[in-house]
């Protein structure tokens, strides 16, 4: 693919500048600030168009992360300087691409990089939720616990369960390896292709053709689909009522993916026993009727949350950024 040659608008000793929407890991910060002038993150306040609008029209590149909305109002607006969004993260929902392709915009991600500890934290949620860890602890904390007992904190067995896979790319099969050798779990997926033989043997997969096949055999759906208008609402009510009774819910991958609502409707009447949550429909808002129930696990989108990971997303970051600026093809191009 080709781009605009990105020396062509700055003089040949100036150094590009890349605008910052947040702040990065030091290492990464002082990389970027090693070439480029980097016009510093700040945490604290709003990713709004408005900022963003500035961002492009201001710098040479934009570097944002997964929940700085950039859309075609900012990327269409006139007069523009940056030439490529380096997004810090997988998911590219954020950014409005037919948008960047139209507008000669070049515009890439980090995949990879986060896969083992996005799927670790799948892990997580998937056994605190069916260990009720979450509730428990706060009964801890709030000074109520009466002792052991029998019948107390009384979980659901993990181990040789069934785990179903929606979307097993990267993540879902790096959680479905952990469940298959960890865990005992007999593992289900569900994509529109199947996968290759040695992918399935990997984890002795089973592929279900339909995404109602593999909601209807698992005791633990675990969601990895990026967000697109198809897979808005994925699962709905009329999905969660094909789902098992009893059955837990994960999502790790895209708060778009659930119809909130219809979930807290399907825990209300007892037809799942709960579910574990990273990624949420209006992050960072929490609906009060999710956060007010003892079933479920909510976790605030740390899925890539290390300092190993998040630096390397950094570095990848900045890897697009150098190959864009010496004239090659940034290797995670997404448009
Ligand atoms: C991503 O990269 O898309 C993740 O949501 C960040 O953890």
């Amino acid at each position: 693919m080709e781009h605009d040659t990105p020396t062509a608008r700055r003089a040949p000793d100036e150094r590009p500048v890349v605008f910052l929407t947040r702040r990065l890991p030091d290492a990464v910060e002082d990389r970027l600030r090693s070439r480029y002038t980097v016009i510093p993150g700040d945490d604290a306040r709003p990713v709004d168009d408005a900022l963003v609008a500035h961002a492009l029209e201001s710098a040479d590149a934009l570097l944002c992360t997964v929940t700085d909305p950039v859309r075609a109002a900012a990327i269409t607006r006139e007069p523009r300087r940056a030439r490529i969004v380096a997004s810090f993260g997988v998911g590219v929902d954020h950014i409005d691409l037919s948008a960047a392709r139209a507008a000669r915009v070049v515009v890439t991600n980090t995949p990879g990089v986060l896969t083992e500890d996005t799927a670790d934290l799948a892990l997580l949620l998937l056994l605190m939720t069916a260990r009720r860890a979450g509730a428990a602890e706060r009964e801890l904390r709030a000074g109520a616990w009466k002792g052991w007992r029998p019948t107390h904190f009384l979980g659901t067995s993990v181990h040789g369960r069934t785990l179903g896979v929606v979307c097993m790319g990267r993540i879902g099969l790096a959680l479905a390896r952990r469940a298959h050798a960890g865990l005992g779990m007999r593992v289900l997926y569900h994509n529109r292709r199947r996968a290759s033989q040695d992918v399935e043997r990997s984890v002795n997969a089973h592929w279900c053709a339909t995404l109602d096949k593999l909601l209807a055999e698992s005791d633990f759906v675990s969601l990895h689909c990026p967000a697109t208008p198809e897979t808005r609402h994925l699962i709905n009510a009329a999905r969660l009522a094909v789902m098992k009774p009893g059955a837990f819910l994960i999502n790790t991958g895209r708060g778009e993916l659930v119809d909130e609502r219809a979930l807290v409707q399907a825990l209300d009447a007892g037809r799942l026993a709960g579910a574990g949550v990273d990624v949420y429909e209006n992050e960072p808002t929490v609906s009060a009727a999710l956060r007010e129930r003892d079933d479920v696990v909510l976790l605030p989108h740390i899925g890539s949350a290390t300092t190993d990971t998040r630096v390397a997303m950094g570095m990848r970051a900045a890897d697009n950024l150098d190959a864009f600026f010496a004239g090659r093809e940034p290797p995670d191009r997404v448009v």
